[in-house]
């Protein structure tokens, strides 16, 4: 005789292992059909199912995400800066600012004139007054009179001083110009040289100054350190003439220092122009 528990164990096996094998058919049917619903990777059916993300975000999908947001960000930037622009623009700093004037550039064009510029009866030549091409007065004679007096003085000092270059007519001038540009440059030759029309030479008052038997300091700097050259620039304003293009005025009287050109303008005008230290350009602003 079986026991009650054998026979009930027997009885019941068959309608167990049936309910397992369904179960095993139905979880393995469930899984298949998840995984095919998730491309059949099984991390993201594990994130699906757990809410999770643990996947890494591919490279180039990463880069493509990136460029979108370079595309996007800076149109967003651009409206905000727009919004930012005031209204109405700043007042311009230049109707502020005085014009600084500077006396070494020539105007952009200029015409030669009829007549020469003379202010206050002083004749004038710089780089923004020049002269007409035919003029052509040969030395003035009260000014070549009062070198032969100054030269005269100097002498009783052991000082025999010459003027080597005095009037130039507008062909001389241009000749020299032209020459220096071929050796310096335009840029270069405009700062110690003028241009055919525009030098006071062209004037018959200028005077180019050096000693005799010291041709090396002929229109050099080393003039102005000889004792001759000296003597000139502390003298020459009692015959009329004024060291024309002293140091550190370029931007006034537009041309470089030149310790040996000195300028007639008589000797009420040299005395005023050397005790106040100032250029030809200065005292006729002042007049
Ligand atoms: N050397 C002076 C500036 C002239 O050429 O007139
Ligand atoms: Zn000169």
């Amino acid at each position: 005789m079986q026991s009650r528990y054998s026979m009930n164990k027997k009885d019941k096996k068959p309608y167990i292992k049936w309910i397992l094998i369904i179960g095993a058919l139905l979880i393995t049917a469930s899984i298949t059909v998840w995984l095919y619903l998730h491309d059949w990777d099984m991390e993201r059916s594990l994130d699906a199912l757990t809410g999770a993300n643990t996947q890494q975000q591919p490279a180039e999908e990463q880069i493509a995400d990136a460029q979108e947001e370079d595309v996007v960000v800076p149109e967003e930037k651009e409206e905000e800066v727009e919004e930012e622009l005031p209204v109405t623009p700043e007042p311009e700093e230049e109707a502020v600012e005085e014009e600084v004037k500077d006396a070494t550039v020539y105007p952009e064009s200029i015409e030669l004139p009829e007549e020469p510029t003379v202010v206050n009866g002083i004749l004038l030549a710089n780089k923004q007054n020049p002269l007409p091409s035919d003029y052509a007065p040969g030395v003035n004679p009260e000014a070549q009179s009062a070198f032969e007096a100054m030269r005269a003085e100097a002498l009783k000092s052991n000082i025999d001083l010459t003027a080597f270059s005095t009037f130039r007519d507008f062909a001389r001038q241009k000749q020299l110009y032209e020459g220096y540009v071929a050796k310096d440059g335009r840029e270069k030759a405009d700062r110690y040289s003028a241009r055919p029309g525009f030098s006071e030479h062209q004037t018959g008052l200028a005077f180019d100054i050096g000693e005799s038997g010291a041709e090396q300091h002929w229109a050099a700097a080393s003039f102005g350190d000889t004792e001759a050259g000296k003597w000139v620039a502390e003298n020459a304003h009692r015959f009329g003439f004024i060291l024309r293009y002293p140091e550190g005025k370029e931007q006034l009287t537009g041309y470089m220092h030149e310790s040996w050109h000195f300028r007639y303008v008589g000797k009420e005008a040299a005395k005023e122009i050397y005790d106040e230290d100032i250029t030809l350009e200065e005292y006729l602003e002042q007049e």
